[in-house]
């Protein structure tokens, strides 16, 4: 069930019940190349029976190429559980995400843009993200023109993140990002990169609501695969290289 800003202040749908828990499968960084066969095909036909739901967190094509988008689209052809994603920004740079986002989108893939959904009783908000440092250290928007339009961009993919989160009336919620909320599931990353790996504008919006159950990112391929927010709630890095390198595993699975 897609839900739009409109429908924050609708009573909740009496529909059946929602099911005690879903199993989530979890994946980011698949970096799809334009010479690749069927790369993902196996593994999506796997995760259809090991999963409920199928969360991919962006990087999902190596430079947004349409024939890139394509190869992922085709693959996706043998998932047969409901997809959430979003893009990352690999995704973006050919300068045309949404031809990455069309194609997916026919493809079944829900993209999570500051949209909402609801999917068997567990609602999934979230969106790309930005970057922009964390604690003390982030990067403020003072002086040249440039820097706060840099710090106006990491804020409007926060209010995206929090006008999602606020859509949502279920009582377990997943965010999924490609930027990383919190600075621990990037360790492993050299240190200098860490603002440019993510905010924690997001950790501290996701914080103000309830009902979180994890939050999955990718985009650190160096990092390691667990943290918290500072209230508390699950991280997982789920890039490709985390899983494969850190767990020996080809996607993550939660029981939600
Ligand atoms: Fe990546
Ligand atoms: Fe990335």
């Amino acid at each position: 069930m897609s839900l739009s800003p409109d429908d924050a202040d609708l009573p909740p749908e009496t529909a059946a019940p929602p099911r005690a828990a879903i199993r989530l499968a979890a994946l980011g960084d698949l970096h799809v190349g334009e010479n690749v066969e069927r790369p993902y095909r196996e593994l999506f036909a796997r995760v259809s029976r090991e999963a409920d739901v199928l969360a991919l967190c962006g990087d999902l094509t190596n430079f947004g190429k349409t024939p890139e988008a394509e190869i992922l689209a085709a693959d996706l052809a043998a998932c047969t559980i409901p997809v959430v994603g979003v893009l990352g920004n690999h995704d973006y740079e050919c300068g045309q995400p949404q031809e990455v986002a069309r194609i997916l989108h026919e493809a079944g893939v829900k993209l999570l843009d500051g949209e909402a959904y609801e999917i068997e009783g567990v609602g999934f908000a979230g969106g790309k993200g930005f970057i922009g440092g964390y604690g003390r250290n982030m990067l403020s928007a003072f002086g040249e023109p440039a820097i706060k339009a840099f710090v106006q961009a990491s804020i409007d993919e926060n209010l995206k993140l929090e006008s999602s989160l606020r859509m949502l009336k279920t009582e377990r919620t997943v965010v999924v990002l490609h930027y990383s909320p919190i600075a621990a599931t990037l360790e492993g990353e050299p240190p200098e990169i860490f603002p440019f790996l993510g905010s924690a504008r997001m950790g501290e919006t996701i914080d103000r609501f309830d009902g979180v159950r994890c939050v999955l990112h990718g985009h650190a391929h160096s990092g390691v695969y667990e943290g918290r927010t500072p209230r508390g709630v699950p991280v997982y890095n789920v890039a490709r290289p985390v899983l494969n390198r850190r767990l020996g595993v080809e996607f993550a699975l939660f029981d939600i």
